[in-house]
């Protein structure tokens, strides 16, 4: 179906704690499956934990507990913080989930009949902590690991192997196709040199690591953790389970990840679904990095953000708008308690916050809190932005372009502030000019009403209570967003709550 729209992030390491980056993702991840409902699509957001590998196996050994005990602790960290933040999934997946584990060894067993399977020997200098192999052409004479700087061991051993080789003319002929494949565009140029480059198979699978998903046909073998984590996004769709839920999702599937994963994601992942004859997503989504004070975040300077924390500091949507309005989605920014303090003094309470503040302020001092449709309901300058502003925002919604299209609605927001002063209410009310206090009142609630559908995706909890202020039906998605998002979509009449303000301003 055409109005179906599959979302995922990353299945996140269980055993990290959960950081600004892992909230990031997820943050963005659920702003478009809230969009694309509101837009009456049939959404499919998922997130998850990829819980195998010899992290774990050492970390439970370690603490004297099973490797799932452990991940059955851990998992709780992250659904707590989804539900902290409000994130609407659809489905949260566990690569421990004995539906999972069927569905990658019947993927292995697909491929093997298929002859892209091999056995042979693989020798690679490897990360144990970041379960990484990494070819010698990327390492300087330290033998540190490129990505955390550790100390890589030199291992050789039998392995599967899965022939990506085989691919780089097909997925070379596919990016250049599908110029929208990979985003944002220059990591779409990124991958296709990298693959024009020369690809090499893969090493898919370890010996003696106990706790991952067997080789079927060999269980002496673990699958690689990433052939297993990759393959979550097909348990999630239905492959091999749901023939209709396949069928109604997978071609529509949308992969948002940090830019340090693109490569499994832009080059291993499609290979292996050429390989199975699977079509290949419709998105591969790239966004940057989050510095912290100007500083790489890491463990070692003790510089990660924690999102319950700031949650609990400033309020789940002031870090949701700050994430999605500050740095533009695929570039990296930099974040600091500051710069949130600064961005949602400015934009929440000073901008929308103060003009929903002093309108329903005015309803109240001028029309005792009710206020009635004006007929005829005209005014060209206010449709023309709202046309101008509707257009824009699904332009960059589409794109993935969250600031941009946050930009967009505060063209709305800027406009009310200035047509109060201009029109000053208190005027024509001292001068008894009553019914065009009205009219004027009405566009004002009507354009808080508007933006109430344009931030639902990004700030719901706000957004809920906006609405319950303007005494409307309060889930914005109940409704239909073709007959509310215009000018004349608006009640006959709003009879509105008391003005309280939505964002107080922080003092720092
Ligand atoms: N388990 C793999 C993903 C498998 S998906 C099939 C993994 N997990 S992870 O826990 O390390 O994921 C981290 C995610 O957080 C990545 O998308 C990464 O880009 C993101 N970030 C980690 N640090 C980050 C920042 N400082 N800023 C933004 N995102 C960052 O990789």
């Amino acid at each position: 179906m055409d109005n179906s729209f599959y979302v995922t992030t990353p299945i996140y390491y269980v055993n990290d704690v959960p950081h600004i980056g892992h909230a990031y993702t997820t943050c963005a991840a659920d702003v478009l499956a809230r969009y694309y409902r509101l837009r009456g699509y049939q959404v499919l957001f998922s997130t998850g934990t990829d819980e195998h590998g010899q992290k774990i196996e050492k970390a439970a050994r370690d603490l004297g507990i099973t490797p799932q005990e452990l991940v059955d602790k851990m998992v709780i960290r992250f659904q707590d913080l989804w539900k902290k933040m409000n994130i609407s999934y659809d489905e949260f997946i566990r690569t421990t989930d004995p539906r999972h584990i069927k569905v990658v060894q019947d993927f292995f067993r697909l491929l093997d009949e298929r002859g892209y399977i091999y056995l042979g020997d693989y020798e690679g200098w490897y990360c144990v902590p970041c379960e990484t192999f990494w070819p010698e052409s990327q390492l300087d004479e330290r033998l540190v690991c490129p990505d955390c700087g550790r100390s890589l061991e030199k291992l050789k051993e039998e392995s599967y192997f899965f022939a990506l080789s085989r691919f780089q003319e097909p997925l070379l002929q596919y990016l250049e196709s599908h110029p929208d494949f990979i985003m944002p565009e220059s990591r779409h140029h990124e991958i296709e040199s990298f693959v024009r480059g020369g690809l090499k198979d893969q090493s898919i699978s370890r010996l003696g690591l106990e706790w991952g998903i067997p080789v079927p046909s060999d269980p002496r073998h673990t699958l690689y953790v990433w052939f297993d984590a990759l393959v979550n996004y097909l348990t999630v769709a239905g492959w091999g389970t749901s023939e209709e839920k396949f069928s109604n999702f997978w071609p529509y599937a949308y992969h948002l990840v940090g830019k340090d994963i693109l490569r499994f994601h832009a080059v291993l992942w499609p290979g292996m679904l050429m390989a199975a004859s699977l079509p290949l997503p419709r998105r591969i989504f790239a966004h940057g990095w989050w510095t912290v004070e100007g500083e790489k975040m890491s463990k070692s300077r003790g510089n990660v953000v924690d999102p319950y924390l700031m949650i609990d500091r400033y309020g789940v949507d002031r870090f949701r708008y700050f994430l999605m309005r500050e740095v533009s989605f695929g570039l990296d920014g930099d974040f600091s308690e500051k710069a949130l303090i600064e961005r949602s003094n400015a934009d929440l309470s000073d901008n929308f916050g103060n003009f929903v503040h002093r309108t329903l302020g005015m309803v109240w001092r001028y029309k005792k809190g009710v206020v009635k449709k004006p007929s005829p309901y005209q005014d060209g300058e206010w449709e023309k932005l709202l046309e101008e502003v509707k257009e824009g925002f699904q332009y960059y919604m589409e794109r993935f372009a969250f600031s941009q299209a946050l930009e967009q609605v505060w063209k709305l927001v800027h406009f009310a502030n200035r047509y109060i002063e201009r029109e000053a209410p208190w005027k024509l009310h001292k001068e008894g000019k009553e019914k065009e206090v009205e009219n004027l009142l009405y566009r004002l609630l009507d354009n808080a009403r508007l933006l109430s559908f344009f931030l639902y995706p990004f700030m719901p909890d706000t957004t809920l209570k906006l609405r319950e202020l303007l005494g409307l039906q309060q889930d914005p998605g109940k409704e239909s967003l073709e007959e509310s998002l215009c000018w004349q979509g608006g009640p006959e009449v709003y009879s509105v709550e008391e003005a309280q303000p939505l964002f107080p301003r922080i003092i720092e």
